[in-house]
């Protein structure tokens, strides 16, 4: 931000922390933020540096005991950077939080959203020159760079823009693979041309584009402009709305690799990759929601769950992104590589999780015992504690966790590592206690969870442990065709998770004529066994109906006396190896007046033929269906959930993390 009317350091502060408040929808471990130290005269100017692990507030209560800090001090020209992290390289702390720094003056800050897939590389090659790293993160990277750059400029005069430009040249990651960027860099220099600090940012697009196609204008990654009056002029740089829109609702849309720089009091466009037909100049629009409307970030959607839903084909492109190379037909996953020679002399795999996590291991169970050739037991955490189970320091136990804090799986973690197994934490959020106890681990990266039913990150732990199976089975030739048709698959999951979203008017229709029913029944077998079970939890969870997931190969020793006509049956028939077998379960519902609802292959004239309805979806490669499969059963408790009055993120009696045994 940028105002040439004087304001205290308290008002800017105020602004900053108010504008993260309205992102902590988005989930955060920490937070931070970098403004002007001392007064105007540019040379003098001291960029002060606060950050702290927890949220927005703690932050704030942290600016107010800083001792250096004289709030009452005034700045007719200032600027001030903030930002709350979600961890994805380093645990959260102050030091991993951003404003990064270039050096302990505080040169050059940055605050970035996205990935820098080539920071190792970068980190070397800047540690060779001297530069002294303080925190685990990617972002850090950035800063040193620019100091870098800056330091062995060929001219004393080169341009801010002219800097970081250079910089983002050097970058890969977020640029390259389509996540949007946001970089603000502060400088205590005035560079050249430049009256005062700038800011820039760059963007890539390309997978809000795509989920807009699917649902609704996301507000993501957004540049806002606010002129007031003729002297006095505000910028307002923002990754979402909601954090700028009591400010202003002019804004301005960057595009991919556009650069944007505050100078002199007027903003300016350029674009990094310059060609004939780059026009830089963009239109300024006009926001036409309400604060309440945005102030979650859900813009179109009416809970997180739902938005959490849609948002699942960029969740699963982002668990895949940097780790399943399509070309080599290759998954690496940084975190498992030392231990792979370990893991594949184990004796077995177990693999451990409580409610919508434990159906990630189920789902995922005979591919992996394909692909690794490895027996796999596949444990709920309190069941297998209560048990005692056997374990051996030639086991290998994984862990899988969204928030990585549920207490029955943290339990038996250390019930493993007490007996010397190796363990592995399949976790979305860095920094929790199972990724901090465990030998080592995958970040699925599904990005913050917030509906407090688990939807994409059951996808991503899906995805994540289909990545292990594939590394595990690299150097198998007898499975290599088997490795080339499911990373195929994995490459157009994206895709494909988008045609099953584009059902949902029809999963809406659906749900009307289910809603009041006070029992539904979701049967399958094989690879969508698992969706029955989770799509039979999340009708429980969020419509408090009663749901049952059903295996189809016991329907015969005791379901089907539930079945008559008046029972909803939801029958889950995929065109894979039981096929046929779900064909025998279908014409026992159907002989004893059962009405499935039917989700089957978009191909599947048989199945179709007994259906008293059909949600017809796209095909994948067998042991990836599942996770298109459990779309339609998300969408459908969500919409029973709303039709029956409740509130979505919310459901009674049940919290997002469970940490009490
Ligand atoms: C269901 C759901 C829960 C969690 C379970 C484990 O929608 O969210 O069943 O899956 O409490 O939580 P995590 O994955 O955080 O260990």
């Amino acid at each position: 931000m940028n105002y040439r009317v004087p304001r205290t350091r308290k008002e800017i502060f105020e602004t900053l922390i108010r504008g993260l408040q309205r992102l902590e929808y988005r989930g955060y471990d920490s937070a931070g933020v970098a403004i002007d130290g001392n007064n105007n005269e540019v040379k003098e100017r001291h960029i002060q540096l606060v950050k702290k692990r927890g949220n927005v507030k703690a932050l704030d209560e942290e600016l107010y005991k800083q001792d250096s800090m004289d709030l009452k001090v005034e700045f007719e020209t200032h600027f001030g950077i903030a930002h709350t992290r979600w961890a994805t390289h380093g645990v959260p702390n102050a030091v991993n939080s951003h404003p990064q720094r270039s050096d302990k003056g505080n040169e050059f800050v940055v605050i970035h959203n996205g990935i820098i897939t080539n920071y190792k590389d970068l980190r070397k090659f800047l540690e060779s020159k001297g530069y002294e790293f303080e925190s685990e993160t990617d972002t850090e990277t950035i800063a040193k760079l620019i100091k870098y750059v800056f330091d062995n400029r060929e001219t004393e005069d080169i341009t801010f823009s002219t800097l970081v430009e250079r910089v983002i040249q050097q970058l890969e990651g977020a640029f390259a693979r389509g996540s949007p960027l946001l970089i603000g860099v502060r400088s205590k220099y005035k560079l050249s041309t430049e009256q005062i600090p700038v800011l820039y940012r760059t963007r890539n697009i390309e997978n809000v584009k795509n989920i807009c196609k699917t649902r609704m204008k996301r507000l993501d990654s957004s540049t806002c402009l606010h002129a007031v009056g003729d002297k006095a002029v505000e910028f307002f740089f923002a990754s979402d709305a909601s954090a700028i829109i009591e400010h202003t609702n002019r804004v301005v849309f960057l595009e991919d690799d556009d650069i944007a720089a505050v100078a002199d009091g007027k903003l300016s466009i350029h674009r990094v990759k310059r060609s004939a037909s780059d026009d830089p100049s963009r239109a300024i629009q006009t926001l036409q929601m309400e604060l309440q409307q945005i102030m979650k970030g859900k813009c179109n959607f009416s809970a997180f769950m739902q938005k959490e839903i849609f948002e699942q084909p960029e969740s699963v492109f982002n668990t895949m992104r940097g780790r399943v190379n399509f070309e080599t037909n290759t998954v690496l996953l940084g975190g498992l590589k030392d231990h792979l020679k370990e893991i594949r002399r184990c004796r077995r795999l177990i693999v451990i999780g409580c409610g919508t996590s434990y159906h990630a291991a189920v789902a995922t169970r005979q591919v992996l015992e394909e692909l690794t050739e490895l027996p796999v037991m596949v444990e709920l955490a309190s069941d297998f504690l209560d048990r005692n189970t056997p374990v051996f320091r030639d086991d290998v136990c994984f862990f899988i966790s969204q928030s990585g804090e549920t207490a029955d799986t943290l339990l038996a973690l250390r019930y493993c590592k007490d007996r010397r197994a190796l363990t592995v934490g399949v976790t979305n959020t860095v920094g929790s206690s199972i990724s901090r106890e465990t030998d080592c681990g995958v970040h699925i990266n599904a990005g913050p969870e917030i509906g407090v039913a688990s939807t994409k990150a059951y996808t991503s732990q899906f995805i994540s442990l289909v990545m292990f199976g594939l590394m595990m089975s690299e150097d198998r030739i007898s499975l290599q065709n088997r490795r080339r048709e499911i990373i195929h698959g994995l490459r157009s999951l994206p895709e494909l998770i988008k045609e099953v979203l584009s059902l949902d008017e029809k999963i809406h229709d659906l749900a009307l004529e289910l809603y009041t029913q006070r029992s539904l029944l979701v049967m399958g077998r094989g690879y969508n066994y698992a969706t029955c079970l989770e799509g039979a939890l999340k009708i429980k969870e969020i419509t408090y109906m009663h749901s049952e997931g059903i295996l189809a190969g016991e329907l015969k020793h005791g379901p089907l006396a539930l079945i008559d006509k008046q029972m909803p049956v939801i029958m889950v028939i995929m065109k894979d190896p039981c096929f046929a077998k779900c064909q025998n379960a279908l014409q026992q519902v159907t002989a004893r007046q059962g009405r499935p609802i039917i989700l089957c292959s978009k191909d599947d004239t048989e199945s179709s033929k007994f259906a008293y309805k059909t949600i017809e979806l796209p095909h994948t490669v067998d042991c990836l269906q599942g996770i298109l499969s459990v779309i339609p059963l998300q969408l459908l408790s969500f919409h029973l959930a709303v039709l029956r009055g409740y509130d979505v993120d919310f459901p009674r009696n049940l919290a997002k993390s469970v940490t009490v045994e």
